[in-house]
């Protein structure tokens, strides 16, 4: 691990027109959804505070509403544009500068997509009435509680457009112009224009959604105007006193018309011209229901890098690039000159601290994003982003951590994350922990689920980094039984041991080449034999146990990729998170797959951009998906099932049951009986998957 490494450039001084910035570190914005009628609140205060003081040289709020309540998507969200907000604007102001960092407010008119517009029966503002509907089939993958919330938002109803009209643009400039001088009595130092997302300058922006045929539609030096008056109309109000970002979408993804990478590199020359200090690329899928998962949450690591390089070429004025801008990326970014800022937003809602931890030299400490998308779900229920590995986001209130008044010795049962989590937290809070582990190494389901989701790996690390760094006694092959607890006598027990993975329970269930997930991790870690003489479990077995290459997820994922020696057909039942992950692994790997779930959605609980885009890719796999089926029997080489009243077969080698997870602690039973005091956190309290493991480790440890 990295421990010595340095980023001299992602933490030297850098300069936004007249804002001097300590580092190169910017917090983008992202609306945490927590102001009342438009006024920002304490909660919004402490949360971009935790970020300030953590080092992040730059915070930008969350979208911010330039004509209050108009054009706004959220009550929840900042308005700019009465002085009923400057009290909360000024003490957000004064309280990032006081913790050593500088604020920039995002300002936006949001356009077609203005839900307050919407709730109050006003139409939205275009440039062009769309043409286009998208395609919303996504939708199949939600349960109804889910789409009843996201229907709520907007109390089910649809909207309507409105074109707009000279004085719409005149009124739009005015508004836009005032919001920024109010954010400059508030003492802010900077405004950011949002002219991207599908907002109401980025719709002007690209032909999909402007097909005017005034002087503010057709060439792109057209469609740009309408953005670069608001620049200049700003800038001028605003003079030297703050500083001028405008973000824009280095490329829009997905739809015929969507901007390009060379339109946006025109349009971010044309930024400057009209007074733009800076440019912040960003990326814009424009159907969020299928390829939310390009932009503006990209999957892809430095996903938008290359796009911004190239507005840089068209500029003089420094660029900012977002997208999973990991430390490492950004700093040889910068380096090499090919942006000037690098923008991390998950990052920083899963660790504030980040700026510190690097400067300390400790970039190994950094707790990570793991891309799940578990924050973002919220939004579509205009809710407040909650994070799956930082339960502290929006509660900002669980820290410091208090050290505990009575030190105790507690046995954590199970080297998962939800058991090393809370070793770790009550470590830091001053107990004595023992955790003990019956595999060979940490991670428990965690480290299983790293070779089909990688990005989970980096939490894996982390924790244990964690673990290590605070010496916390630890012993691996060491199963838990009445008895151990006996010997080792601790004061307290935590029981972390997973979910219960059953066998299925129809004709068939007990053959051999039926494996649940804990039968087929134990045999592709070598720590089982393959009973049904598999060749691909038992090769990749001993292999591991003779090269060590089962210690290294990054070498499965490798290896299995050109050496999978399985049958062809596989039929995975169950198709939630696991199972639809598992499915598209085997697929990807050349495997003929059978995906067979008894309800209608596909991939809970996966946080929804992502489902969607999971569901979608299993389809392009090739993964055959079977919703709303029965399983009947399972023979030697096939699974039986029904659809409605269609009996199905699918061919099977190998079957894998991931269906049926559910919760249940027997060792933490029979220590409660034998009057040992007892906590049940994790699947085997309830099945939550990562962010379950988290959250149910901080409700315990963080006050035990
Ligand atoms: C919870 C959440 C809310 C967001 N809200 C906004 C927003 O208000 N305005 C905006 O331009 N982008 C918004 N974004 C996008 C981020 O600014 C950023 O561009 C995106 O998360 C990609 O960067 P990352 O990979 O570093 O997270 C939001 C992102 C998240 C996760
Ligand atoms: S919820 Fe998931 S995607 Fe969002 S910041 Fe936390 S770890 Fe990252």
């Amino acid at each position: 691990m990295a421990r010595t490494k340095t980023y001299s450039h992602l933490l030297s001084e850098g300069r936004i027109g007249p804002m001097t910035l300590a580092n190169r570190v910017v917090l983008p914005a992202m609306d945490m959804n927590v102001c009342v009628d438009g006024e920002i609140e304490q909660e919004d205060v402490d949360h971009y505070v935790a970020r300030a003081a953590g080092g992040t040289g730059l915070i930008i709020t969350g979208a911010s509403a330039v004509a209050y309540p108009i054009g706004a998507t959220s009550t929840k969200e900042p308005g700019l544009s009465e002085d009923r907000f400057l009290p909360g604007l000024k003490a957000l102001a004064d309280a990032v500068h006081a913790a050593g960092s500088k604020l920039c407010v995002q300002s936006t008119h949001h356009g077609k997509v203005a839900r307050v517009d919407i709730l109050n029966d006003r139409p939205m503002l275009v440039p062009s009435r769309p043409d286009y509907s998208y395609d919303m089939s996504a939708l199949a993958d939600n349960t109804m509680d889910e789409l009843m919330k996201m229907g709520a938002v907007t109390q089910g109803k649809s909207g309507s457009y409105h074109e707009a009209t000279a004085d719409d643009i005149a009124w739009l400039i005015e508004t836009w112009t005032d919001a920024a001088l109010r954010c400059q009595r508030a003492g802010v130092d900077a405004i950011e224009i949002h002219c991207a997302h599908g907002y109401v300058l980025g719709g002007f922006l690209n032909r999909a959604d402007n097909r005017r045929t005034d002087e503010y539609g057709g060439s792109l030096e057209n469609r740009a105007r309408l953005a670069c008056e608001v620049i200049a109309s700003v800038k001028a109000a605003v003079g030297d006193t703050m500083a001028v970002i405008v973000r824009v979408a280095g490329a829009e993804y997905g739809q015929e018309g969507g901007l390009t990478n060379e339109e946006s590199c025109q349009a971010a020359a044309l930024f400057e011209k009209a007074g733009a200090d800076a440019i912040h690329v960003t990326g814009w899928g424009r159907n969020p229901f299928s390829n939310f998962t390009d932009g503006p949450l990209p999957n892809k690591v430095a996903a938008y890098l290359d796009l911004a390089t190239e507005v840089k070429k068209h500029v003089s004025v420094p660029v900012i690039s977002v997208g999973r801008m990991l430390p490492e990326i950004a700093e040889k970014a910068i380096a090499d000159g090919r942006i000037d800022f690098a923008a991390m937003g998950r990052q920083l809602l899963a660790d504030p601290e980040l700026v510190n931890k690097i400067a300390a030299g400790e970039p190994e400490r950094v707790r990570p994003c793991i891309n799940c998308y578990v924050c973002v779900q919220e939004n579509f229920y205009d809710d407040t982003p909650l994070c799956a590995v930082n339960p502290v986001l929006a509660n900002e209130k669980l820290l410091p951590l208090s050290p505990t008044r009575q030190s105790r010795h507690v046995l954590v049962v199970g080297a998962g994350p939800s058991g090393l989590e809370t070793a770790r937290l009550l470590t830091e809070r001053g107990h004595r922990v023992t955790v003990v582990d019956k595999a060979d190494r940490l991670g428990g389901t965690l480290w299983f689920s790293t070779l089909t989701t990688p990005d989970n790996e980096r939490l894996l690390d982390w924790l244990t980094v964690e673990v290590e760094r605070l010496g916390i006694d630890v012993r691996l092959d060491t199963e838990a039984t009445p008895q151990l607890v006996q010997e080792i006598g601790p004061d307290h027990v935590v029981v972390a041991t997973g979910a219960v993975r059953p066998r299925p329970d129809v004709p068939g269930g007990d053959l051999p080449h039926v494996h649940t997930g804990d039968t087929l991790r134990n045999l592709l870690l070598g720590s089982a034999e393959a009973s049904d003489g598999s060749r691909l479990l038992r090769t990749i077995g001993k292999l591991g146990k003779l090269s060590g290459v089962t210690k290294s997820p990054e070498a499965i994922r490798k290896l299995t990729r050109t050496f999978l020696p399985m049958g062809k057909n596989v039929v995975v039942i169950g198709g939630s998170l696991v199972g639809l992950e598992l499915a598209e692994w085997l697929a990807e790997r050349g495997r003929s797959v059978t995906l067979v779930e008894a309800g209608k959605p596909l991939g809970l609980p996966m946080a929804m951009p992502r489902r969607w885009t999971a569901v979608r890719k299993a389809g392009e796999l090739g993964v055959t998906l079977h919703r709303e089926a029965t399983v009947t029997r399972i023979t030697s080489d096939s699974v039986e099932f029904t659809v409605g009243e269609n009996t199905l077969s699918a061919p099977a080698d190998m079957v894998v049951y991931a269906a049926d997870t559910t919760a249940g602690a027997p060792l933490a039973e029979a220590l409660a009986t034998a009057g040992v005091p007892v906590e049940v956190v994790g699947d085997a309290a309830t099945v939550g998957y990562i962010e379950g493991a988290i959250h149910s480790a901080w409700s315990f440890a963080a006050t035990f």
